[in-house]
């Protein structure tokens, strides 16, 4: 329980005791840190509710309210807030209460929900650009927020691996090489042998051709017709389009997987569309049987319009004429497959906010159609682009698609430049150098994006985001750093932490009354799918540290019992900083 939850039960009580609903006695943190600790709002609604005077009934609530070992000092602030301020000896046990625990006091999430993360989400025969930047680092920040929390949480790739591109590229390969037997239809392996085992193409083959083929099929209706049928018959199982598929599924994961790995973002399962081919029929016919799915021109929809719509919204297409699948078919059966498979209470879609209107027609269908059950939770956690100083999506200098590689090259290059110049880390062996890059520019690119609400755009600003100066990822990575190498003197020096104490000077209990703040932060960030609110926080904490650090003279401290104390805090502050940045995908080196 912490220290905030504390007050809240006190004063539900001594609500309740007056009549009035407990639920008005919720304490939040002050919002004028100089006069108050703590504040409960309560009074003014429930005043209202009951029908007496404000200030009167926040008087008798502080009344009630009296616990010296708590609360140093209460006082009714305008027409019936009521401000607090705790003691040094509350703030010290709530300290302490956190360094005792190896969670720091956070909570277990009680049932433990089953929560899949649907992030990343490369099409397959794409490489890694800058466009997957989001997807992958804010996915993977709620994705260890939720695990961290105590879900059973399940990150989810979900490649685009079964739609029309595939049949695209399908038909621009046969046009170049027409010999390959994946397109002779009388080829049969039990007489001429298994396909070949090396892929036809590379990755880059496909980023070439993906281009072309969707030029050739815009101005070609023959050749869009060839796509759609080429799509057609990988759904329905064609063996050599099917070998072919696998070929470009392993030379695109294989990159996809590497660069993913170099952005430290690691899912637990590779699924994609293409998983949930199996289901895609029966579930198609069932909605067709209960009237959830009509036939329309041939193709077959499920109205998702609801009567008080302000803006129309289209039926969701299921099938095309021709009887091929589409995004919002596996979509569907998705949905279908984590609630019977991985008995998912919760999924959070990852995914660019102008996707909403898809998302917002597949999970209508998916409650029409009984596929999602009305406690299973669908959510389209939208983000915005990632623009240029001109406010343009963010390109190459030659105006080209960044690829991710070369996003990740250019971040660390400039921290490798940033480090020099600050004569950071320059004394360690070039081996340690380069990996210390590699995380500060990391860390630049990932908290440059997270700090960041993730609907809004943001500018992608190199310099900013790879000072060691401001809200920036190095800085808070260097602050942790610091903490850590005081730490490493203090053991040099035979010091260890020992019991918390009451604060002694102001920069130190500002900073415990931060640090205690740590499982509301997470509850919030959680709640609201926002990894900014924990970047915020980090930041908060490392600001706190180094006023505290800068009053407080650890190192010299003459009273033993003091600087225990505070070896405490400091280590309990290294913990906490570590957790949140681990939380955003950002490590902290050993030293720098
Ligand atoms: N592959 C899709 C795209 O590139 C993103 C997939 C997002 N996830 C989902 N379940 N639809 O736009």
């Amino acid at each position: 329980m912490t220290l905030r939850s504390t007050l809240s039960a006190l004063f539900a009580d001594a609500f309740a005791a007056e009549g009035v609903p407990a639920s008005y006695g919720e304490v939040v943190v002050s919002q004028r840190p100089e006069l108050a600790d703590f504040q409960c709002n309560g009074a003014l609604a429930a005043a209202k509710a009951v029908d007496r005077n404000p200030r009167d009934l926040a008087q008798s609530v502080v009344d009630r309210v009296d616990d010296p070992s708590l609360i140093a000092d209460r006082s009714i602030a305008g027409p019936g807030f009521i401000n607090l301020s705790v003691t040094g000896q509350a703030l010290s046990s709530a300290v302490q209460g956190m360094a005792d625990d190896d969670r720091l006091g956070v909570p277990l999430a009680q049932p433990p929900a089953t929560v899949v993360v649907d992030y990343g989400g490369p099409n397959m025969s794409k490489s890694l650009h800058v466009g997957h930047l989001r997807a992958a680092v804010i996915g993977e920040s709620l994705k260890r927020l939720f695990r961290f929390l105590g879900h059973r949480t399940i990150g989810d790739i979900h490649l685009g691996d079964w739609g029309m591109p595939i049949g695209q590229l399908i038909v621009e390969l046969q046009d170049r090489q027409p010999d390959l037997p994946y397109f002779d239809a009388d080829y049969d392996e039990a007489a001429d042998g298994p396909y070949p085992e090396e892929s036809p193409v590379t990755l880059d083959d496909l980023s070439e051709m993906y281009p072309a083929i969707t030029a050739r099929a815009a101005a070609d209706a023959a050749v869009a017709e060839r796509a759609r049928q080429a799509t057609f018959d990988l759904q329905n199982g064609r063996p050599g389009y099917l070998a072919l598929w696998q070929h470009f599924h392993d030379v695109s994961v294989s990159e996809q997987r590497k660069d993913f790995g170099d952005l430290d973002v690691e899912f637990d399962v590779w699924y994609g569309e293409s998983t949930v081919n199996d289901r895609l029929e029966p579930l198609v016919s069932s909605l067709l049987g209960s009237g959830v799915a009509r036939e329309s021109d041939g193709a077959i929809i499920v109205d998702v319009a609801q009567p008080d719509d302000k803006k129309e919204l289209p039926p969701l297409l299921l099938t095309r004429s021709d009887g091929s699948y589409l995004y919002s078919t596996t979509d569907l059966a998705t949905v279908d497959m984590r609630v019977d498979d991985m008995s998912a209470d919760l999924m959070l879609y990852v995914v660019d906010v102008r996707q909403g209107l898809h998302f917002e027609q597949v999970f209508r269908a998916a409650r029409k159609a009984g596929v999602a059950p009305d406690d299973v939770v669908l959510e389209h956690v939208g983000f915005g682009t990632v623009n240029d100083k001109h406010g343009k999506p963010f390109k190459t200098r030659e105006g080209g698609v960044l690829r991710l590689g070369d996003l990740i090259d250019l971040v660390t290059d400039a921290a490798a430049q940033r480090l020099s110049e600050a004569h950071i880390a320059e004394q360690y062996p070039q081996a340690e150098q380069d990996q210390i890059a590699r995380q500060v520019g990391l860390a630049a690119l990932k908290f440059g994006d997270l700090s960041n609400h993730r609907t809004s755009n943001y500018v992608f600003d190199l310099d900013r985001f790879s000072s060691f100066e401001g809200k920036t990822g190095p800085y808070l990575q260097y602050s942790a750093v610091r903490i850590k190498s005081i730490l490493r003197r203090a053991a040099d020096l035979g010091l260890t932490g020992g019991p918390v104490l009451a604060p002694s000077v102001p920069q130190e209990r500002a900073l415990m009354l931060r640090l205690i703040r740590l499982p509301d932060v997470l509850a919030r960030a959680a709640d609201l799918r926002a990894p900014n609110v924990i970047a915020e926080f980090a930041y908060d904490i490392a600001t706190d540290f180094s006023r505290f650090y800068e009053s407080c003279h650890i190192l010299s401290e003459e009273d033993a019992q003091r600087q225990a104390s505070w070896l405490t805090v400091v280590d309990t502050t290294l913990r906490s900083l570590v957790l949140l940045l681990d939380l955003l995908g950002i490590q902290v080196p050993e030293r720098m």
